[in-house]
């Protein structure tokens, strides 16, 4: 069986750790060469580094999203590197959780900047590239269930997860016509360093007896009956990557164990 992305050059944001690492690999293993893209250098260093142990093609690039010319700087890398970009996964993100009358201006600010605002930033800028190299393109997007329900401690977060698949949605049918497809993906409670900052916030601010607790509740809401790992995610990665998804586009695609039932 042929690699089903062979030939594709893939930038994956917040690839440094956690989901990225692993769809960035699980691509790789597919043929896809890959940017690995996150604030984190040393760690995007080491995750690209390990791809090129494992006998596929990377580079990282030190990208902060929510700055538009280093996105475009990341893209341009891309290009250098390997000659065009195919796909773009837009899925560098964060949360920080607090009571909801406790909410800051700058906790609010902080979250939307980079899991909306970094969002839009890495469609526009992907989309530009594909139009500049003749089409077609793929843009993916990560949701999250935090952008079907909201939750009590999450509402800058879940609001960012909202605006992403809104943003989806807007972008499958404003790009269309540049024969460019957008879709997302939405996990559930997948078992990430993100999880070990939440587990001890949600201690703090007072959610949580114990830090692990958090993560066992909102895992033991799934249909499947456990948390997702990274690997998880990587088949619906390939997919929205690959040619076999060239008919779908403004769709997120739930991988979240049957949390949320849409
Ligand atoms: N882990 C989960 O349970 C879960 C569930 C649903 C959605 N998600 C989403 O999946 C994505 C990845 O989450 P994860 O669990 O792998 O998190 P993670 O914390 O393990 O990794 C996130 C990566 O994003 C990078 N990053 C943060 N801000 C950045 C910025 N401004 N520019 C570039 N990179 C930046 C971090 O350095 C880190 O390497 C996020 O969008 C998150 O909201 C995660």
């Amino acid at each position: 069986m042929t690699a089903r992305l062979e030939g594709r050059t893939i930038i994956v944001t917040g690839a440094a750790q956690g989901i990225g690492a692993g769809i960035a690999r699980g691509m790789a293993t597919e043929g896809a060469a890959l940017v690995v893209a996150d604030l984190n250098e040393e760690k995007a260093a080491a995750t690209a580094a390990s791809i090129r142990g494992a006998g596929g093609r990377a580079v990282h690039v030190r990208t902060d999203v929510t700055d538009r010319a280093q996105v475009r700087a990341a893209i341009e890398v891309a290009v250098a590197e390997f000659g065009r970009l195919d796909v773009m996964f837009n899925n560098a993100g964060f949360n920080v959780p607090q009571q909801f009358l406790d909410i800051t201006e700058d906790n609010w600010d902080a979250v939307m900047s980079v899991n909306a605002k970094g969002v839009l930033i890495g469609m526009q800028e992907a989309a530009k590239q594909f139009i500049a190299q003749g089409g077609p393109g793929k843009i993916v997007n990560t949701a999250s269930i935090a952008g079907r329900e909201g939750y009590p401690s999450f509402a800058p977060y879940s609001a960012s997860k909202f605006a992403v698949i809104a943003l989806t949605q807007s972008g499958a049918r404003a790009l269309a016509q540049h024969h460019i497809t957008v879709n997302a993906f939405s996990p559930g409670v997948v078992d990430t360093p993100l999880w070990e900052q939440l587990d001890k916030d949600l201690v703090e601010i007072g959610d949580a007896a114990e830090v692990g607790d958090a993560f066992k509740d909102f895992a033991s809401g799934t249909l499947i009956g456990r948390a997702a790992t990274p690997q998880d995610i990587v088949p619906t990665a390939v997919f929205l990557a690959a040619p076999d998804s060239d008919y779908v586009t403004g769709q997120v695609m739930a991988i979240d164990g049957g949390m949320v039932l849409v």
